[in-house]
């Protein structure tokens, strides 16, 4: 199963799920770019070349990896402020999701933390894996927290129907994430929805301009981790989304560990002209976004979240690689748009600060 499904990606035509066939992003060459790929987005470092495929992502198992420790993998672990105990292996065990803080979320439904059902004997991957139990995700991924419950079920059919795929054809986690949807039932999608929007969006992300910033590696189809301490590299007109502490975030999966995002001098006056304005390019966000940019009926809140991911989803709604019924609604938003200004469009947003919710509930 696990052979024919990493397998059956980048050559083949579809992958086998239990007994049905169903068509992916395997005929997903990469798009003829109106430009080139902004490879930070996407964390690259060289742009795709025809007939790139996934890199292929580890199944959720326990086993023992290349390159590992037996004895750290195995070292019981601890964070601040919760009582639980793991292993960097319960850590990574992507079919049996580990939960620091089960105080900071609804219980989660097994949809989160063990995957689709129809997975089950497979050992599927839990959205929690991805999405973080608190549904805020990480750059490389999404983050689904807050958003109303029928963008969030559209979202899923339109991946699982083939319409939603990245314009990277590399992007590791992105046809896991259509093998999810397709394995979800109606139900599914719906309780996944539901646990998602019951959790309002809170700031995480800290946006600092800069020309220059700390020395990053990037981990190619994954993010950007901070090696130096002094400002030697130059920002380049890039977004460098990074963990602020790399070993509670990555190793440890803190889900309350938070991000930095350095944005290009100037993007965010020249963001917020764009998206309060439209600057004679574009449409003003809040019509449809709400006057907060944080959702609107089934509109998707887009203040406060992961430049990364907003930018993937503005390149790849433009050159259509994801499409469905909403996205309809976007293209005159993005005709006159250039990647420079989504770059700032994306910096401003990802600083704006949600406005608390209004239960009163406190996270
Ligand atoms: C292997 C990692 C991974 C797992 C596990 C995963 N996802 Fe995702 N998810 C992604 C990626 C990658 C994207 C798309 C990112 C992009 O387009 O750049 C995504 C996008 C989404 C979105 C779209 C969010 C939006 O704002 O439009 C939703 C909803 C979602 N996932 C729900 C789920 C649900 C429900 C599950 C569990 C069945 C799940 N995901 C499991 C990686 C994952
Ligand atoms: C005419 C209505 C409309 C306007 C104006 C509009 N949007 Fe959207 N936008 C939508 C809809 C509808 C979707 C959901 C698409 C779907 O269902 O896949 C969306 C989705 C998005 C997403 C993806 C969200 C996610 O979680 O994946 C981003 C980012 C976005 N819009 C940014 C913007 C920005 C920035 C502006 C202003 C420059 C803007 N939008 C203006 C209707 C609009």
């Amino acid at each position: 199963m696990q052979q024919r499904f990493l397998g059956g990606i980048p050559g083949g035509l579809g992958v086998v799920l239990g007994a049905h066939l169903v068509l992916t992003q395997a005929h997903a060459q990469a798009p003829e770019p109106f430009e080139p790929l902004p490879l930070w987005a996407y964390a690259w470092s060289t742009q795709p070349q025809p007939g790139d495929g996934p890199v292929v992502q580890p199944w959720p198992s326990r086993d023992l990896r290349e390159g590992d420790d037996p004895e750290d993998v195995a070292t019981p672990r601890t964070v601040e402020g919760s009582d639980a105990i793991y292993t960097r292996i319960d850590i990574r065990d992507a079919h049996d999701v580990i939960d620091w803080f089960p105080g900071d979320h609804p219980p989660m439904p097994d949809i989160m933390r063990r995957g689709p059902e129809s997975l089950i004997s497979v050992r599927g991957w839990g959205c929690a894996s991805c999405h973080l139990p608190n549904g805020k995700g990480r750059p490389e991924n999404a983050p689904p927290a807050g958003q109303p419950v029928e963008y969030t079920i559209r979202q899923l059919q339109d991946m699982a129907t083939g319409q939603r795929f990245s314009a990277d054809p590399r992007k590791p986690n992105s046809p896991t994430m259509t093998y999810l949807a397709a394995a979800m039932s109606e139900e599914e999608m719906r309780e996944a929805a539901e646990y998602f929007a019951a959790m309002p969006w809170t700031p995480w992300i800290q946006v600092i301009e800069a020309d220059l910033i700390p020395e990053m590696h990037l981990e190619e189809g994954n993010m950007y981790i901070t090696v130096g301490e002094e400002p030697t590299e130059p920002l380049d007109g890039r977004i460098v989304e990074t963990p602020v502490d790399e070993f509670q975030a990555n190793y440890l999966r803190n889900p309350r560990s938070t991000w930095i995002a350095y944005v290009p001098v100037g993007s965010l006056a020249r963001g917020e002209e764009l998206v309060t304005t439209g600057a004679g390019r574009t449409i003003q966000c809040a019509i449809c976004h709400g006057p907060d940019l944080m959702g609107l009926a089934n509109m998707p809140g887009i203040a406060g979240r992961s430049p990364s991911y907003m930018m993937r989803q503005l390149y790849d709604m433009k050159v259509g690689t994801r499409n469905g019924l909403g996205v309809e609604l976007m293209d005159a938003v993005l005709a006159d748009l250039t990647v420079e200004d989504m770059t700032n469009i994306v910096a401003y947003l990802a600083a704006l600060t949600p406005p608390p919710p209004s239960t009163g509930e406190s996270q």
